[in-house]
């Protein structure tokens, strides 16, 4: 976050830090300059540390910048935390993303003289610019950049040039606004939102430099770059806790009407049809689509998983599900009638950038389901499905997964009525998915019940989640919230796969969640149970309401209303992050911001 203008710097740049932090961070630190010298103060830990020792040096002046740091290059200390600086404590530069050759260049500043104090490949830049500065900041950081590979969202102050502050960005998202205060620009618009909400967003390879009262963009070549004013309408307070506890169980409670926003104006009942404005100028080549390879990462790809089973039973069409890291390397076999749908709740995620960029290089058509407006993945990929969630803050994502498995049934229904799929079939399906927000209300009523159920479990080590056909996804999916908030070596498992080595670990310490709704796959989900069970294992069923039989086999069952067997993950994931969120609360875990994690993965 950078600031130049008529207020002080430092409130504005702590009150943008904390709405930054749910990215997730182990350290921070602030420069500001007060006319005369640029003072730094830097701190591990939570942004409170930082405060802490703002107490002691309080920094007065109006132009600042202000960091959160999730450690890549070098450990955690104040050393390696931003802002950095040059030899002469001239030119001061945070920076997010990584610069991948900062070793060759740091040698290189190294024989010249310059002195390093960190272990970071950020401090690169501060020396890289020195060496190129001659009273002009921009043109010393635009001549630097050319020589950077790698990622970045840099923001850059020089005391010897110090009405203004430089932004670039390269694969890492920084956006700017303007307020009666002054000029604004962070890594997201939460930070700068109660500034103002019209915000300009830096594309790859351009420049900013902001002043007090106005900005201009270039690319590095100091070409001047037209820029449009995107409006965001989240409120500040959409980002707020809105009285609960934690952003996740704000978050998990939300999905009724994040779900209702995926859905709006998108389900035509009638004609058994889904209609996306995203995908309207693509409805022609849609119909010739062949192929179709999902791509996302981590909770996104059991989405993604998921996209595979659901649009191969609709539409009739081959779908692979990959994962952004895996796809670049492989060698993926394209032609143009291949679809590639990319999902991305933040829509920075490196590995999921990287693959679009690997897609479009070698042709195809390609598609985004993505949450956040003006995100990077949002801009390139030209098109695709909003998740309309609104802004999902804990580090866990709940509501932005529910969400995605409801887009990609509209997608399924979409081409699977340009193809086989009847007027019937496509009428039931749009019914039935238009009632989902109201039955996952229904399971959120009854949260007390799963919240005695986490009391039950929340000291067992291992748990495993197992599930079958469209539920095995989420088997995976309910795994990994126990994994990320309750650090439980949990794992998802194709239920049938257990016989084939995993049932050697089962003992009495050891529950396994089974995901056994009534549907085609039931009776195969009751034979895994009995092996679990005959192995002394413990068994929570999340089973189908009006079933009472599993409660003779299972030791405790979580109920979920009836729905069409396709739709039945949406409902099937609500309990499991209940249970993950409970679980965790009760170990006394940070929920929101779990240790090692970040919001954005902006880094490969
Ligand atoms: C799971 C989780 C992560 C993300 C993954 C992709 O709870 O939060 O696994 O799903 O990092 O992030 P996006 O969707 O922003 O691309």
């Amino acid at each position: 976050m950078g600031y130049i203008g008529k207020e002080q710097a430092l409130p504005l740049l702590i009150e943008g830090l904390r709405r930054h932090s749910y990215r997730g961070y182990d350290s921070s630190g602030v420069a500001v300059f007060d006319g005369n010298q640029v003072s730094l103060v830097r701190a591990t830990g939570k942004l409170e540390q930082l405060e802490q020792m703002l107490v002691r040096h309080p920094l007065p002046g109006s132009v600042g910048l202000g960091h959160t740091r999730w450690a890549t290059h070098g450990g955690i200390n104040e050393t390696n935390a931003h802002p950095h600086a040059d030899c002469k404590q001239n030119i001061f530069v945070i920076h997010n993303g990584i610069f991948e050759n900062y070793q060759i260049l740091k040698e290189k500043l190294q024989a010249q003289g310059h002195v390093f104090a960190s272990e970071t490949d950020t401090e690169v830049l501060s020396h890289l610019i020195e060496h190129f500065f001659k009273g002009n900041l921009e043109n010393a950081v635009r001549q630097a950049l050319v020589l950077m590979k790698g990622a970045y969202g840099v923001v850059v102050f020089a005391k010897q040039d110090p009405d203004k502050i430089i932004a670039a960005r390269l694969s890492a998202p920084l956006v700017v606004c303007m307020s009666d205060a002054g000029g604004f620009v962070a890594s997201d618009p939460a930070g700068i939102l109660s500034h103002s909400n019209k915000m300009v967003f830096l594309d790859d390879g351009e420049v900013a430099v902001i002043t007090k009262d106005s900005f201009t963009v270039t690319d590095l070549k100091n070409n001047p770059k037209e820029k449009t004013v995107t409006e965001i309408d989240w409120t500040l307070q959409e980002a707020q806790k809105g009285g609960y506890a934690h952003f996740m169980l704000k978050e998990i409670m939300e999905q009724p009407e994040s779900l209702t926003n995926a859905l709006r104006g998108r389900l035509m009942i009638g004609e058994g049809m889904a209609k996306l404005g995203g995908l309207e100028e693509l409805k022609k080549q849609l119909k010739d689509v062949n192929r179709i390879q999902i791509i996302a990462c981590g909770g996104a790809s059991y989405a993604g998983k998921f996209g595979e089973y659901i649009i191969e039973e609709l539409a009739g069409i081959p779908v692979h599900a990959d994962i952004g890291s895996e796809f670049r390397y492989r060698n993926p076999v394209f032609d143009k009638h291949t679809l590639s749908i990319f999902i991305s709740q933040s829509g920075e995620t490196a590995d999921t950038l990287a693959a679009l960029h690997e897609a479009k290089e070698r042709g195809g058509l390609t598609i985004g389901i993505v949450n956040v407006v003006g995100s990077t993945l949002a801009r390139e990929v030209g098109f695709g499905v909003y998740n309309h969630s609104g802004p999902e803050v804990a580090v866990a994502s709940t509501k932005a997964f529910t969400s995605q498995l409801a887009v990609l049934v509209l997608i399924g229904l979409f081409l699977g009525r340009q193809r086989q799929l009847s007027i019937a079939s496509g009428q039931q399906i749009a019914r039935e998915l238009n009632a989902i927000p109201g039955l996952v209300k229904r399971i959120l009523e009854k949260c007390s019940e799963i919240e005695i159920l986490a009391k039950k479990y929340k000291d067992v080590n291992d748990f495993w989640c197992i599930g079958r056909k469209y539920n095995y996804p989420i088997a995976w999916e309910g795994a990994l919230k126990l994994k990320e908030i309750c650090y439980i070596n949990a794992n998802g498992i194709a239920a049938g796969e257990l016989k084939h080595g995993p049932i050697a670990l089962i003992n009495e310490q050891f529950p396994t969640i089974a995901i056994c709704p009534s549907d085609s796959v039931y009776d195969k989900m009751i034979s895994n149970i009995a092996q679990i069970k005959a192995r002394n294992g413990k068994v929570i069923a999340i089973a189908t309401e009006g079933n009472e039989d599993i409660k003779r086999i299972a030791d405790d069952v979580i109920y979920i209303p009836k729905t069409l067997e396709m739709l039945t993950p949406i409902l099937s994931t609500v309990p499991l992050q209940l249970l993950a969120y409970y679980i965790s609360v009760q170990r006394g875990h940070d929920v929101d911001k779990p240790r090692n994690l970040a919001k954005s993965v902006t880094v490969e």
